[in-house]
């Protein structure tokens, strides 16, 4: 691109004053081998606003989730909120009819990983633990987050399981920076998981979102410090790892082709955070 040209994101900016920069740095982290995101994966100025507004509405809606949550629900009773929320507000939920889902929200109990499905049958009893996954289009723009739930008193296992995959997702995301790599945010989870006697699922990761529901790259949370793709400002991902107090393997329900469940029956635990990487940090916008 021509230095004096307006830059390609459509700031408004000359070239030279705003992508020029950043591109120039990408091309020597790519010369010496490394994996740089494509310009498809930096988001724009207008597009950033965009997907914005997408999170906000996803983050309200795990908010009314959080209140409504409670022993004696059906999973399909959140689901219902979550339609529900999602489009009074002009919202679609995005796992609906994706791939085939038949939901509008994943609801992953105990010793199920993720990919759960709501259902009038799954009742939440005292002692449970759920991920809710709550992902939003709005104007066309994605986004995506899950927190996890304690129902009543549960066992102190449970407790520090939820309490651990929460750490590890704080510290993933501290360990996220402008011009470093997604394995570091994969080492400071696994690292913390393993310190405390868990295990990190490997084979399904975060990804890359906002302009579609899941865009490159892959988002891997075992590979080692400083490997895959360099962290640049405009990119956005999700930050899921999946910790099990026990194996990480696991198996797809095959009855419905969705729910993953730990193979061993041991519980797992997932939190979801998406983020923005800035000139500065990582801005997290919906958790
Ligand atoms: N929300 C999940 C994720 O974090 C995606 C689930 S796909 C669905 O990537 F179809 F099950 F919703
Ligand atoms: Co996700």
């Amino acid at each position: 691109m021509e230095r004096n040209a307006l830059c390609w994101c459509g700031s408004g900016k000359k070239y030279k004053k705003c992508h020029m920069v950043i591109e120039e740095k990408i091309q020597l982290h790519a010369e010496k081998g490394e994996i740089v995101p494509s310009r498809k994966l930096l988001k724009t100025p207008a597009q950033i606003e965009k997907i914005k507004a997408s999170a906000a509405l996803n983050t309200l809606v795990l908010d009314e989730v959080s209140r409504q949550i409670h022993a004696g629900m059906s999973t399909d009773e959140i689901d219902k909120i979550v339609y529900d929320v999602t489009t009074s507000h002009g919202g679609i939920p995005a796992p609906l009819n994706y791939e085939g889902f038949p939901k509008s929200v994943c609801t992953s109990i105990n010793n199920e990983i993720c990919h759960g499905i709501p259902d009038k049958e799954h009742i939440l009893k005292e002692g449970d633990i759920i991920n809710v996954d709550v992902s939003t289009i709005l104007d066309g723009y994605f986004s995506d987050a899950s927190r996890m739930f304690t129902i009543g008193k549960v066992s102190e296992r449970a407790e520090k399981l939820v309490r651990v995959t929460e750490e590890c997702v704080e510290l993933g995301l501290a360990a996220a920076k402008p011009w470093g790599h997604l394995g570091d945010i994969a080492y400071a989870i696994n690292k913390h998981a393993q310190e405390n006697g868990y295990s990190v699922v490997e084979d399904i990761g975060g990804h890359g979102i906002g302009l579609q529901f899941h865009e490159d790259p892959f988002v891997s949370y075992v590979t080692p410090k400083g490997s895959e793709m360099l962290l640049v400002p405009g990119m956005m991902f999700t930050i899921e790892p999946m910790i099990n107090e026990g194996s990480p393997d696991f198996f797809v329900d095959e009855d419905n082709d969705w729910t993953v469940y730990t193979v061993d029956d041991g519980l797992s635990a997932q939190i979801e955070y998406m983020v923005l990487v800035t000139e500065t940090g990582v801005e997290v916008l919906t958790k």
